[in-house]
């Protein structure tokens, strides 16, 4: 049974620790759960259901991968020391199926945020594109970097690579420079890898 407790995150632990942590509940709750967000299709079944408390106990059990996932990050970040605790936006963006030029806004924590982002543009789109971590001390030295909260002063962006194809990122950005180290890249690269291998996109 999920648990909102997953994403607590007790403070003064080291960031390795907060990310085995980060790791191991991802585990737990994709357990089963092969969504990277509650199934659309599932809604049009909602019909066959003999009474709503039935159809509602099964889109419960249809727990967003993804959105658990940001959950996850937000709390994780906001847990650790500065700069970590500046992060201000954790989400994803995920390939358009109906224009796989693109991505599109998935699951996230923090304010709202661009809805598309062309492969190759941006942070995001350059990570997509290239299938490789972009890693960022000062957006403003980023060429094209898109701004969609001027607060965010760092970022890192990693691609969930899926059968050697981009399906998704991982957006994370901060309001301090230097938000992120090699230590970043390397856990959010191993949660990358499990978010490939534990839903369907
Ligand atoms: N800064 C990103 C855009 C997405 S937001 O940060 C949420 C980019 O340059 O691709």
């Amino acid at each position: 049974m999920v648990h909102a407790e997953a994403s607590t995150f007790a403070e003064g632990l080291s960031k390795k620790e907060v990310y085995g942590q980060v790791l191991e509940q991802a585990k737990a709750l994709f357990e089963g759960q092969r969504n990277w967000v509650t199934d659309v299709v599932e809604l049009g079944l909602v019909s066959s259901y003999r009474k709503q408390s039935d159809m509602l106990t099964s889109l419960t059990l249809q727990a967003s991968n993804l959105a658990n996932t940001a959950s996850l990050l937000w709390h994780a970040f906001h847990s650790l020391p500065s700069p970590s605790n500046s992060v201000n936006w954790v989400g994803f963006y995920v390939l358009d199926p109906k224009a796989p030029q693109q991505l599109i806004l998935g699951p996230f924590q923090g304010q709202v945020a661009c809805q598309t982002i062309a492969l190759g543009k941006g942070v995001c789109g350059t990570a997509a594109q290239s299938k490789r971590t972009q890693l960022v001390d000062n957006v403003d030295k980023f060429p094209g970097h898109i701004a969609c909260d001027g607060a965010t002063k760092s970022e890192i962006v990693v691609p969930v690579v899926k059968d050697g194809e981009t399906v998704a990122i991982i957006d994370i950005d901060c309001a301090e420079l230097n938000g992120f180290s090699v230590e970043d890249r390397v856990a959010l690269e191993e949660l990358a890898e499990l978010l490939a291998e534990s839903c369907d996109f």
